[in-house]
């Protein structure tokens, strides 16, 4: 128990169908039991905490003037000052008009700040996504608006930050001299499970790259901020998106893979094709792979291609970032000494085995000269000895203390739209759909010769 939130607080939920509050804090009190990363839940904190949480429904308008007068006469018995946090955890076609209705019903409250938070996707591509922007500047200032992208939560995430930036050591061989290449892999083993609904329309161009993905390209690119505050962080992380090379309609050919999972086996359990599971058209387009190869056009990063992937029913769930160096300039070792000796890499473990490992060549314990490529091993578990926080208790955290640092700002997710558009645009124009993979192995094999016609291999993550 770590008490972070403030002693007056409470939450009032929404929703269109009726609830009764007890019902209300019995379905939170399930859910917190089932997914609390503190196990068993403490019944005595539960209580004291299900107090501050009441449920209003808002059918119709007179639903949001019950809710206004409930956030009033909360405010006047507690003290929150109108202090007031809106959560949008709905359908993204709903978005508008309950902005409107925050509006109308004067939500906001007369004193006190304001602020929304919106889960993702955030439009479906850049003009949707910039209408939903109009649509929330009629009531909250973009300094007001929090959008989520739960992978700038994650410990690891913010962990490339600081170890680009609180070290002497990495950035000065972190770009083109010394860098070959970097590999960001986001690959999971579950495939579209219950969320077909959404997933058909969505495709892992919008559901992973536009965001998480790209997200990590430019954390990992960014120029060194000139402070750590929401507007400098978010300063450079735009400066690459800007430049991130567009992948026209006659690059995707040569520059952009797509697929879909067919039948196949996860952990030696067979496995549905995408098509297959429930809700999911049998005639289905939609990628469940994609595989690029782009380029950030700027000083530091010209001719380093940053070659990224994600897929479901992967052979397995990992997240990583390499960044891939250039060989030693000069091999004083024979070619058969060296057999062994790969390429040195920066691994940045975002999950699961948290951590970072730097590959270098060892020599093998024997006579005469043999090397081989061995891991130097950072391990978060190992060595902090505490359990990081869930990425969403770091965001709403943020959120309520004002700090947007770790939120995506409108000209981010703009840039990041203008760089998919395009892919997407040309995958539906193409005659034929994506590649079907075999369940539980690494994608199509277009995907391979993506980064193969390179004389580079992704790494067996
Ligand atoms: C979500 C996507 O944003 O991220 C899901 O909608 C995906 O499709 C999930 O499974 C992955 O998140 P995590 O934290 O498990 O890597």
């Amino acid at each position: 128990m770590q008490r972070l939130l403030p002693a007056a607080f409470c939450v009032v939920g929404t929703a269109r169908r009726p609830l009764t509050e007890a019902a209300f804090r019995e379905e939170l009190r399930l859910a917190v039991a089932q997914h609390s990363r503190t196990k068993p839940l403490n019944e005595e904190v539960w209580r004291s905490f299900a107090e501050q949480l009441h449920f209003v429904a808002t059918p119709d308008d007179r639903g949001y003037e019950r809710l206004r007068e409930t956030l009033d006469r909360l405010d006047h018995e507690l003290g929150t000052h109108a202090n007031r946090l809106f959560y949008l955890a709905t359908p993204p076609p709903a978005y508008a008009s309950i902005v409107r209705a925050i509006g109308e019903h004067r939500l906001r409250g007369d004193t006190g700040w304001a602020r929304v938070v919106i889960e993702k996707p955030f439009g479906r591509n850049r003009e949707s996504a910039r209408e939903l922007t109009e649509i929330l500047h009629t009531v909250f200032r973009e300094d007001e608006i929090f959008r989520i992208d739960h992978y700038l939560g994650k410990e690891t995430v913010q962990n490339i930050l600081v170890m680009r930036f609180a070290n002497g050591i990495f950035e000065p061989i972190w770009n083109r001299q010394y860098v070959d290449h970097v590999q960001i892999t986001v690959a999971e083993t579950i495939g579209v499970e219950e969320r077909a609904g959404y997933y058909e329309q969505a495709g892992a161009m919008r559901d992973i790259v536009q965001n998480h993905l790209l997200q990590l390209l430019a954390l990992v690119a960014m120029e060194p901020p000139a402070a750590f505050d929401d507007k400098a962080v978010r300063d450079e992380k735009v400066k690459v998106l800007r430049v991130l090379r567009p992948i026209t309609a006659d690059g995707v050919a040569t520059n952009a893979v797509r697929g879909q999972y067919g039948r196949g086996f996860i952990e030696g359990v067979a496995v549905n094709a995408y098509r297959e599971e429930p809700g999911v058209a049998r005639d289905s387009r939609t990628e469940t792979y994609v595989a690029l190869k782009c380029w950030v056009d700027n000083w530091r990063w010209e001719g380093t291609p940053f070659y990224m992937r994600t897929g479901k029913r992967l052979p397995k769930r990992s997240t990583e970032i390499a960044i891939q160096f250039r060989s030693a300039p000069h091999q004083l070792f024979s070619r058969e000494a060296s057999e062994g000796l790969e390429p040195n890499a920066l691994v940045l473990r975002i999950q699961p085995n948290e951590g970072v490992s730097l590959k270098f060549g060892a020599k093998v314990p024997v006579q005469g000269i043999r090397i081989r490529s061995v891991n130097m091993d950072f391990d978060y578990g190992a060595s902090f000895m505490v359990e990081a926080p869930d990425a969403y208790e770091t965001l709403i955290l943020d959120a309520l203390r004002g700090d947007a640092t770790l939120f995506t700002r409108r000209d981010e997710v703009d840039q990041q739209w203008a760089f998919v558009d395009p892919i997407i645009e040309a995958w539906a124009a193409a005659p034929e759909g994506p590649p079907i993979y075999e369940a539980g192995t690494w994608g199509p094999i277009e995907a391979n010769l993506l980064i193969e016609r390179d004389g580079r291999e992704w790494r067996k993550a």
